[in-house]
């Protein structure tokens, strides 16, 4: 599938945001921790939710998922199943979530080691520590990890570095541990919140999620419960993007404002206009738009995962921002792109520095990765002649219905085989 891009009106209206995808996905492969069924609300409706439901029913899990109501229903009483299928698996780097609460549940796993992805080589060395500490024996062969460990026991775990993933899997394998687990230097990102508050209301005992040191302490049983994921900060900063770049008015609903902080001062610092309100948050994009320099970072740093999609509208900024990426190794791919759409972007180690020019002009382009493909649709709306953008399964992995939602708001484009 390809999508086509043609220079768009500013956009308006209002949008509302789905449920996180890096929420939702945690928070499914938690669900094998539960017995008796949980209901898990306002789920989104991407592919990577395809892959982890159809990783789950492997292991056993029975699983319903309406789609219009955006509702799963899952019961995970019987597993029966240890081993993720390398073709499932290896479609997405999150299965390796349900290492942790496997190895919880029923004392094994067996994940295929994720390979390297677009955009680094994204090793698992913190979760593999994380699960060794707490006495799991670990074995990597053909490409595979094993873990085994009849039962858990809690463990201080220091993290090298805050890895969102690794704090994740930790936790959840921790649950059934004996005795207590900290996780110091953890991730803090909201998703880890979203995870313990579902866990939590299952019966686990966990405090300090959101702060640098959790504490888990190993509860025997969990019972399923109902839960709704938290809106997906990333998509909302997409859309606030989407408005400002095109300079048009675009009402967020479902959105966090707490969440979207950095995003929301560096749209500020180019001259938008946002207004945070307790129904959402209304963006207005104005003609000029100032230049700004940014550093990702973890949170509640510039998220990473909006590098892309603000680097399009900085490349039609006034003057020359800098861009620094130094939570992952590789995240430029999207950089060669938008030069061909004719940004002025130059590359140094893990810096950008983007001069911004007045106009784009569409072309064929390829979304490299998912929020490679988010910036390029945002730059096709406002260049010149049709883009075509190709590879946009990355972009469907986490945006949900992004082409309808961007129709409705009166983008010109188009899904075509
Ligand atoms: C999650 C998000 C992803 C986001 C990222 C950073 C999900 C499903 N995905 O990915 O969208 O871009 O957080 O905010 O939630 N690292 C190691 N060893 C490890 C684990 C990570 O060196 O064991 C490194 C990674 O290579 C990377 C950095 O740590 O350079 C951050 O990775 P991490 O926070 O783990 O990201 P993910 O959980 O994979």
């Amino acid at each position: 599938m390809r999508l086509i891009v043609r220079k768009s009106p500013p956009l308006r209206g209002t949008v509302r945001i789905s449920g996180s995808k890096n929420s939702v996905l945690p928070v499914l492969a938690a669900s094998l921790l539960a017995e008796g069924k949980s209901r898990i609300g306002d789920i989104p409706n991407l592919k990577d939710v395809v892959i982890m439901q159809d990783l789950l029913k492997h292991f056993g899990a029975d699983i319903k998922w309406d789609k219009t109501k955006g509702i799963i229903d899952i019961c995970a009483d019987n597993i029966t199943e240890y081993e993720a299928l390398y073709d499932l698996a290896s479609q997405m780097r999150a299965s390796f979530l349900v290492m942790g609460p496997l190895l919880a549940r029923i004392g094994k796993a067996k994940v295929p080691l994720p390979g390297g992805c677009a955009i680094g080589s994204r090793p698992v060395d913190l979760h593999l520590k994380g699960f060794a500490a707490l006495g799991a024996e670990i074995i990597q062969q053909n490409g595979y990890v094993e873990a085994y460990a009849a039962k858990l026991k809690g463990a201080k775990i220091y993290l090298d570095f805050p890895s969102v993933g690794a704090t994740e899997n930790i936790i959840m394998a921790a649950v059934y541990a004996e005795g207590t687990t900290i996780i110091e230097n953890a991730a803090v990102e909201p998703e880890i919140v979203d995870l313990a508050n579902y866990l939590n209301a299952m019966g686990a005992d966990i405090r300090g999620a959101g702060t640098d040191s959790v504490k888990i302490n190993g509860v025997n049983c969990l019972k399923g419960t109902n839960h709704n994921v938290i809106p997906d900060r990333i998509e909302a900063g997409t859309f606030m993007v989407a408005g400002a770049i095109t300079r048009g008015e675009i009402f967020l609903e479902n959105v966090v404002s707490d969440h979207l902080k950095p995003v929301i001062a560096k749209l500020k610092e180019c001259n938008v206009d946002v207004v945070e309100s307790e129904k959402g948050i209304r963006v207005c994009g104005r003609d000029i738009i100032k230049s700004v320099d940014i550093k990702t970072l973890p949170y509640p740093g510039f998220p990473t995962d909006m590098q892309a999609p603000f680097m399009s509208l900085l490349s039609i900024a006034e003057g020359t921002s800098m861009v620094i990426e130094t939570v992952f190794e590789n995240r430029f791919m999207h950089v060669g792109e938008l030069k061909r759409m004719g940004a002025q972007i130059k590359i140094e180690s893990r810096s950008a520095i983007i001069e911004g020019v007045k106009k784009l002009t569409g072309t064929q382009v390829r979304a490299t990765d998912l929020r490679a493909g988010a910036s390029l649709i945002l730059s096709a709306l406002i260049a010149d002649e049709t883009t075509e953008i190709s590879d946009i399964y990355h972009i469907e992995r986490g945006y949900s219905e992004i082409d309808k939602k961007l129709i409705a708001l009166g983008a010109n484009l188009e899904k075509v085989k």
